[in-house]
C-alpha cells in the first residue's frame, strides 16, 4: 500500500517539470507550485513535450497521456499548492537563500505529516533541515534530467532524517519508476553529481579559456565514449544554462575558484544575457530539435579538405 500519492512540486522549471510530469504519469496526484504565471505556463507547453515523447518513446497510450494530464494541477498560491501534500518535492533554483525562503515560507502551511524532500544538485540537506521546521521528515531525493531515460533517485539522508522518511521515499521512488541509489554518507553532489559536475565544468573551463570549441570537446568525449548521445557541452544544453550557471557561480565563491566563476561569468554573457536557456530554449551550444551533434558524419574522419580550418584552430594564436 503506497503512502505518498499526493505530491507537490515546488518550482516547475527543468526538473520540477519533469519529476511532476512522471510521478503524475506513473499515478500520483501531483500539483506543481511555482512564483511565475510565465513559468507555470512554460511548464505546461513542457508537458506537452513530455506527452509526446511518452507517447513515441516510453510506450505510454493516448489513455495514459490524458490521466497523466487530469492527475496534474498548477497553482501560484503555496497554501493551495501544499494543503493536502504527502510529500512535497522542492526544486526551486539552486540558489541557498531561495531554498530556505521557500521553505519558511511553507512550514506553517504543511499538515503534519508531510514529508519533503530536496531536488539540490550540490547543496546538503542538513542546511535547510532547520528552516523546513520538520528535519525528520526531510531528506535529499535526487533526480537526474531526462527522467524517463536516466530513471535513478538518488536518496541521502541528514543527520536527523527519520528511518521512516527514508522508507516512504525509497517505496515512493520505486513505485515511480526510479532505480533508487542510497547514499551513504553526505557528500555534496551525491554519487552522480561527484563525478558530473566537473565534467561539465572542465569542458566549460576549456571553452571559457579558448582552449577549443564545444563541437571538438564534444567529438572528443562521444568518440571516447562510444554509443553515447551526447558530449558535456550538448549535456550543459540539457542541464539548462541556468543551472549550469547557478552551480559555477555559488561553489566559484564558496571554494573561491576563479576558474568557476569565470566560467559562471561566461555562461551569464553568452546564454543567459541572449536569452538561451538551452535545450528548453531550443538553444544553447547547440541548435534543436538536431543539434550538430547528431549529425550522421560528428564523428567521421574528415575530408582531406577540411585540413586549412583544423589547421587554422590548432596554429599558435599571434
Ligand atoms: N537541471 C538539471 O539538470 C537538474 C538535475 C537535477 C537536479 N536539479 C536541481 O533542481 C533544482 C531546480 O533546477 P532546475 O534546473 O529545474 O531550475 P530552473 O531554473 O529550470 O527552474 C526553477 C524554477 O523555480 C521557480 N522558482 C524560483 N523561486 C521560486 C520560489 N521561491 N518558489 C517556487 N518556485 C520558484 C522558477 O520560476 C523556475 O520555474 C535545483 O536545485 C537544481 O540543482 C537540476
Amino acid at each position: 500500500m503506497s503512502t505518498l500519492n499526493n505530491i507537490t512540486v515546488l518550482g516547475s522549471g527543468v526538473l520540477g517539470g519533469q519529476i511532476a510530469w512522471h510521478s503524475a504519469f506513473k499515478g500520483k496526484t501531483v500539483v506543481v507550485y511555482d512564483i511565475s504565471e510565465e513559468a507555470l505556463n512554460n511548464c505546461r507547453g513542457a508537458h506537452q513535450q513530455y506527452a509526446a515523447i511518452y507517447l513515441a518513446d516510453v510506450g505510454a497510450t493516448e489513455n495514459d497521456i490524458s490521466q497523466t494530464h487530469a492527475r496534474l494541477r498548477y497553482t501560484t498560491d503555496l497554501a493551495s499548492a501544499v494543503f493536502e501534500a504527502d510529500l512535497v518535492i522542492e526544486a526551486v533554483p539552486e540558489v541557498p537563500e531561495t531554498k530556505t525562503s521557500v521553505y519558511q515560507q511553507m512550514a506553517p502551511l504543511l499538515p503534519e505529516n508531510t514529508l519533503i524532500a530536496t531536488n539540490s544538485s550540490t547543496l546538503l540537506a542538513r542546511d535547510f533541515a532547520e528552516a523546513t521546521g520538520r528535519p525528520d521528515k526531510y531528506c535529499a531525493l535526487h533526480y537526474a534530467n531526462l527522467i524517463w531515460i536516466m530513471n535513478l533517485a538518488e536518496i541521502m539522508a541528514h543527520p536527523t532524517t527519520a528511518e521512516s522518511t527514508l522508507t516512504a521515499v525509497t517505496e515512493f521512488a520505486i513505485e515511480t519508476g526510479m532505480v533508487p541509489i542510497p547514499v551513504q554518507k553526505e557528500q555534496n553532489g551525491y554519487v552522480l553529481n561527484s563525478w558530473f559536475v566537473p565534467l561539465l565544468n572542465s569542458a566549460q573551463t576549456l571553452v571559457t579559456n579558448g582552449i577549443s570549441t564545444p563541437e571538438e570537446i564534444d567529438r572528443t568525449f562521444m568518440i571516447a565514449n562510444r554509443g553515447c548521445e551526447r558530449g558535456p557541452c550538448g549535456m550543459m544544453d540539457v542541464v539548462g544554462m541556468k543551472t549550469a550557471h547557478d552551480v559555477c557561480a555559488y561553489w566559484g565563491e564558496v571554494n573561491n575558484d576563479d576558474q568557476m566563476l569565470a566560467n559562471a561569468a561566461y555562461v551569464q554573457a553568452n546564454f543567459l544575457d541572449k536569452g538561451l536557456l538551452g535545450l528548453q530554449t531550443g538553444k544553447g551550444y547547440y541548435q534543436y530539435p538536431n543539434p550538430a551533434y547528431m549529425a550522421d558524419d560528428f564523428l567521421a574522419v574528415p575530408d582531406k579538405s577540411k585540413v586549412s580550418e583544423i589547421v587554422a584552430l590548432t596554429k599558435p594564436a599571434e
